[in-house]
């Protein structure tokens, strides 16, 4: 299993890393700026020592740019940063040109904002690292999330490639569960699915049960 918590709010990130239940963050330009943070290679360069400081593995950043040829010039700023960075790319035209560039310099990727299967089948060819459904935001449009992401999962494991499905948009700890019991194991949500995950009464009242009778000792 791998976890990435979606946030680039260091308030966040204190609160959750100390779990050990992340293995790494992810953001974009999107989540960025809901931080306060601009998507400039500074700003990110700060984040990013912030975030390596709390211990965790790897950090997702997203490039930027209209062109394949910006995508890859910042893509390789930003890869340059830490050997333990991995680039999103969106999965445009333009990005899967940029992701199979980056990947020829060694730099690993992630070929997001997916919401079909082929889209699966192009970031395993294009040598992308992970691969980013967005499995809320498909629902949202009336599609089969599940069946959806459960086709990428059996297309990746058939393509012979070692592309990983980082399964985004979540928006509760049922979700997890749920893609968790159809075979996924990588997911990035954010901290409202996190407290979602201790928000359980029956093991809260357990807890305090237990507190009780050892306060009152032996
Ligand atoms: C992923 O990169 C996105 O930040 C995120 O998963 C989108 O979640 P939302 O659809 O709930 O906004």
């Amino acid at each position: 299993v791998r976890l990435f918590l979606d946030s680039a709010d260091r308030g966040a990130w204190e609160r959750w890393l100390p779990s050990g239940m992340f293995f790494g963050i992810t953001t974009n330009p999107t989540i960025l700026d809901a931080a306060g943070l601009a998507c400039r290679l500074p700003v990110i360069a700060d984040l990013a020592r912030d975030a390596f400081a709390l211990g965790i593995e790897e950090l997702q950043v997203q490039t930027w740019g209209t062109d394949t040829l910006p995508l890859v010039r910042n893509g390789l700023a930003l890869a340059a940063l830490s050997p333990r960075i991995v680039v999103k790319v969106p999965v445009t035209f333009e990005g899967v040109r940029a992701v199979a560039a980056l990947h020829r310099e060694g730099v690993r990727t992630t070929l997001t904002a997916v919401y079909a299967p082929h889209q699966a089948l192009t970031a395993a060819a294009a040598g992308a690292d992970y691969v980013a459904p967005y499995f809320g935001r498909m629902g949202d449009l009336g599609h089969d999330a599940l069946a959806a992401i459960v086709a990428m999962r059996d297309i990746l494991a058939a393509s012979g490639r070692a592309t990983r499905l980082l399964v985004a948009s979540i928006r509760s700890a049922d979700d997890l569960a749920r893609l968790a019991a159809a075979g996924l194991d990588t997911f990035t949500f954010g901290t409202k699915v996190a407290e979602g995950m201790f928000s359980d009464e029956n093991t809260a009242n357990a807890a305090a049960t237990f507190e009780a009778t050892a306060a009152r000792g032996a």
